[in-house]
């Protein structure tokens, strides 16, 4: 089982890479260079904070050891500076590009900052990676480049049109990474996320993404808003399995390269399944949710049926995932705890005793 993952890791722990993450402050980045460094890499991080936060970083600083730690060097900046491009991908051998603009909303709302990020930033650095001949660029892209396409379960080469300013952001950084291959011989692979979730995912951001917003209102006694009926259906996938993908991706010999890859689960959840999940989640840990769901429009934008088809990933990364949805939301609930203790919202009001640890340490 996850012999693939086994192995990378291995090689990985015995022979130490250089490795600049993009995005570091952010969730999936700041869960990529924890993972790096416990894996004694050598690991640069960049990010400039538009949607990341500090205590990420420290976050990691403290999961990890002192020796570890110190392998980590953190630069403050922007991938829309391609100089700074240049600067953080210097003496590295794998590139993990995640700073991105996320969230179909926040591109409606704004559709020229999430292209000047999302594409501009990208073509910074693929050109930068490509000048520093890095061995592997593995960039985040995004299940949202299936767009109108109604087939189910998602296969990597049947896409349809996309629905927002952010699908077609990500689908011009696949274009460009492709013809990178072509013209330049760069090699890179592009991982489409389907609805990562786990640790670290921002909850009090306006576009802050569905679990995370609804831990965050169930606690808050707010009402969970749901768009739609909510038979609109997902394939969550836990951060560890992001994670896998993106070491197995950066490792993979160069067949696999040139390729874009699906990084779910395989399993489709509705949103009525997954209020019921984090809501027993909760109740589980004793505390009592009052906050009910509130059924509203559909949104500009979402798709309706989203569910991955992973062999691909299987097959030429040997990628397996390793969290389900549910058991994914157990392991992040602690967090999320954690968060809104630290957040100083009124716990006890769910019968939940600030100074009992249990439910954080479970
Ligand atoms: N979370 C998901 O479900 C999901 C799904 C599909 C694709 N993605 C993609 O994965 C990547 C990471 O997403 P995330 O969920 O961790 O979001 P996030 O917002 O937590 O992380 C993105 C990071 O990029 C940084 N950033 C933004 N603009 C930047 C800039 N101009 N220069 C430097 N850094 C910048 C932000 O400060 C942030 O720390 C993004 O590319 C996103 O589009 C995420």
């Amino acid at each position: 089982m996850h012999e693939a993952y086994q192995t990378a890791k291995t090689n990985l722990r015995n022979t130490p890479q250089r490795w600049l993450v993009t995005g570091a402050a952010g969730f999936i980045g700041s869960n990529l260079v924890e993972a790096l460094l416990k894996l004694d890499q050598h690991v640069v991080g960049l990010d400039n904070f538009a949607t990341g936060h500090r205590r990420n970083l420290r976050e990691v600083e403290a999961s990890v050891g002192r020796e570890q730690w110190a392998r980590f060097k953190f630069i403050e900046g922007d991938i829309r500076d391609l100089a700074t491009c240049h600067t953080a991908v210097a003496d590295t051998d794998y590139v993990l590009h995640q700073a991105a603009l996320g969230s179909v909303p926040r591109s409606i709302d704004d559709p020229i900052t999430t292209n000047a990020v999302n594409v501009g930033g990208f073509l910074n650095m693929l050109v930068a990676a490509r000048d520093q001949q890095v061995r592997r660029f593995v960039y985040a892209a995004s299940s949202s480049t299936y767009g109108d396409h109604e087939a189910l379960p998602k296969v990597e080469h049947r896409i349809g049109n996309p629905l927002s300013p952010y699908a077609v952001t990500k689908y011009a950084d696949e274009l460009y990474a492709d013809v990178f291959g072509r013209a330049y011989g760069f090699q890179s692979i592009g991982l489409r996320y389907f609805n990562v979730f786990g640790p670290r995912q921002d909850p009090n951001s306006a576009y802050a993404a569905v679990i995370a917003r609804w831990v965050s209102a169930m606690l808050k006694d707010e009402p969970v808003r749901i768009f739609g009926d909510g038979e609109t259906s997902r394939d969550f996938c836990f951060i560890d399995n992001a994670v896998q993908a993106n070491v197995l991706a950066a490792t993979a010999p160069p067949e696999a390269a040139g390729e874009v890859y699906n990084v779910a689960v395989g399993q489709r959840t509705t949103l009525n399944d997954l209020q019921k999940t984090i809501r027993a989640e909760l109740e589980r840990r004793g505390i009592d949710i009052r906050s009910q769901p509130v059924h509203q429009d559909f949104r500009t934008g979402d798709v309706r049926h989203s569910l991955a088809d992973v062999s691909k990933a299987g097959s030429l990364l040997g990628y397996e995932p390793t969290h389900a949805v549910a058991e994914g939301i157990e392991l992040a609930m602690p967090w999320y705890l954690d968060y809104f203790r630290q957040a100083d919202l009124s716990l006890e009001q769910h019968g939940f005793d600030r100074t009992h640890k249990v439910a954080l340490t479970l």
